[in-house]
C-alpha cells in the first residue's frame, strides 16, 4: 500500500485543478490556477489541523505557493466566515435567548467578543486563540472534561466551531440544563463529497441522507444516552453550515433498570 492509497481522502480531487499559467520567466515551474474548489478544498484542510506543507502535497503543490496563498485567505476567511449568514445568526440567538432565558452561560468557541457579553447574568467565554481576551484561553475538547470535572452547569452553552466539535457533545448535553446550540462545520464537507467522518460519527453512508436533519436526529439520541431531551427550535441551514438550536428538558426514565 503507497502513501497515496493511506491519504487519498486528503489528495485534491484532479477535477479541481486549475490550468497552468505561461511562465513568464520568473518562477522555475508553470503556475498552476487556484480554482475556488481547490481553495476550499486547502481551507478544509487547513481546518482538519493539517500544516502548510502537508497541505502543499495533498494539492500537488510547492510549500512556498501554498504558504502565500494561506496568509493571503486567512484575513479573508476569518472575517468573512460570519459574513453571509451573521444577520441571520444573531437574530436567532436573540430569540433563542428570549425563549430560555438562561442566566449562566459557557460561550465555548466565542471568537475575539462574545455575542454573549452584556446580554446574560454570568457569562464564561474559551477561545482557544491566545491573542483573544476570553475567560478561558484553552482547547475547548479538554476544557470541557475539566469542568465536566468539576461539576460545572450551565443554562446555555453554545457550540460555534469552525469546523466540527462532535467530541465536545457528549460532556456539553451533560453540562447544559436549558439549552444547547451547535453549529454543525461538518456540513461544508458534502460539497466534497466526502462522507468519512459523517458516517463514522452519525452512521450517515450515502450523500442523500448527508443533512442537518438527520445530523439532528444522531445528537438527538446523544442527548437520550445523557439523559437529556433536545428539543430542536431553530434548525438554521446555511450555506455549508447549519446552526441547531436545542432546549433541553430532563428526561424522565420510567424503566425499572436505569440507574
Ligand atoms: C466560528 S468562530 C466563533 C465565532 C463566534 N462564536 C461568533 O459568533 O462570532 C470559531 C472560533 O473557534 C476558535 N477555535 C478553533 N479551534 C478551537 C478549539 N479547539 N477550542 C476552542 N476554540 C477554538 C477559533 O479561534 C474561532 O475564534
Amino acid at each position: 500500500m503507497t502513501l497515496f492509497d493511506i491519504h487519498k481522502e486528503f489528495f485534491l480531487p484532479l477535477e479541481y485543478m486549475g490550468d497552468e499559467n505561461k511562465n513568464g520567466g520568473l518562477t522555475k515551474n508553470n503556475p498552476r490556477k487556484w480554482t475556488d474548489k481547490e481553495i476550499d478544498w486547502a481551507l478544509m484542510l487547513k481546518k482538519r489541523g493539517f500544516n502548510n506543507k502537508q497541505i502543499a502535497k495533498y494539492l500537488y503543490r510547492q510549500p512556498l505557493s501554498v504558504s502565500i496563498k494561506m496568509k493571503r485567505l486567512s484575513k479573508k476567511d476569518s472575517m468573512s466566515y460570519n459574513e453571509p449568514h451573521r444577520e441571520d445568526k444573531y437574530l436567532h440567538n436573540e430569540l433563542f435567548l428570549s425563549e430560555i432565558n438562561p442566566k449562566i452561560v459557557l460561550d465555548l468557541f466565542a471568537g475575539p467578543n462574545s455575542y454573549y457579553e452584556g446580554k446574560v447574568e454570568e457569562l464564561y467565554t474559551n477561545d482557544v486563540e491566545p491573542t483573544f481576551n476570553t475567560y478561558y484561553n484553552e482547547k475547548a475538547e479538554k476544557l470541557v472534561c475539566k469542568l465536566y470535572y468539576k461539576g460545572c452547569t450551565y443554562y446555555l452553552i453554545d457550540v460555534d466551531p469552525f469546523g466540527s466539535a462532535y467530541q465536545c457533545f457528549d460532556l456539553c448535553i451533560r453540562m447544559a440544563t436549558k439549552g444547547i446550540i451547535i453549529t454543525l462545520g461538518e456540513m461544508g464537507h458534502k460539497r466534497f463529497k466526502r462522507l468519512d467522518f459523517v458516517r463514522r460519527c452519525y452512521g450517515i453512508n450515502d450523500l442523500n441522507d448527508f443533512t442537518s436533519s438527520n445530523i439532528v436526529s444522531e445528537i438527538i439520541k446523544i442527548g437520550e444516552r445523557n439523559k437529556k431531551k433536545l428539543i430542536p427550535i431553530f434548525v438554521k441551514d446555511y450555506r455549508n453550515i447549519s446552526r441547531v438550536y436545542f432546549k433541553i428538558e430532563e428526561m424522565k426514565i420510567t424503566e425499572q433498570w436505569e440507574g
